[in-house]
């Protein structure tokens, strides 16, 4: 029997899908004062959070060993990621949607990119690094050991024929 997190997730998942390109989970400005900002950042039916450091230019996932492009991609995970410092690049790759290839800027004012279910994902950093909060919603057969498998570009005809020749959305910081 499928639970109640399951369906919930499913139906969250649908109405991303439905919207067929990029998604953000803006966040609320609760109260500003000389130089304090207090944000509600909640997130509807979150129910698990990652933090990612990036304490430079780095990429997660890094590239393989042949220098090819590696991805993220979820199959019970629906994450909602938010530049809480500095700034992150991430590339999208959705093979249903009308555009299947995105670059997305974040920083702090963005609020949360949403990466539906099988969605491919990569973030990179800026010079500085940047710090990000993934206010993720799980399912019940969510499994860390299968969830975050990288899929490398070069063994993956679809993912490599996508970067190779479609021309990318690009969402500049402030879209
Ligand atoms: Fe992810």
């Amino acid at each position: 029997m499928e639970s109640r997190t399951s369906r919930r997730i499913k139906k969250t998942n649908e109405f991303y899908f439905k919207s067929m390109s990029v998604q953000f989970r803006k966040h609320r400005v609760f109260r500003e004062t000389p130089s304090v900002i207090f944000y509600d950042i909640s997130v509807d039916d979150s129910n698990a959070s990652d933090l990612v450091v990036h304490e430079g230019p780095a990429v997660s996932p890094p590239n393989d060993v042949i220098g090819a492009k590696q991805f993220y991609i979820h199959h019970h995970q629906v994450d909602h990621n938010r530049v809480l410092s500095g700034e992150r690049v991430f590339e999208l790759v959705n093979f249903d949607w009308k555009f299947p290839y995105h670059i997305v800027h974040l920083n702090r004012h963005s609020g949360a990119l949403v990466v539906p279910i099988g969605t491919y994902h990569r973030s990179t950093s800026g010079e500085n690094g940047s710090i990000v909060i993934n206010q993720a919603i799980r399912d019940d057969e969510f499994n860390p050991e299968t969830e975050f498998v990288p899929v490398s570009a070069g063994n993956n005809s679809e993912l490599y024929r996508v970067l190779v020749h479609e021309q990318p959305v690009i969402h500049e910081l402030g879209e």
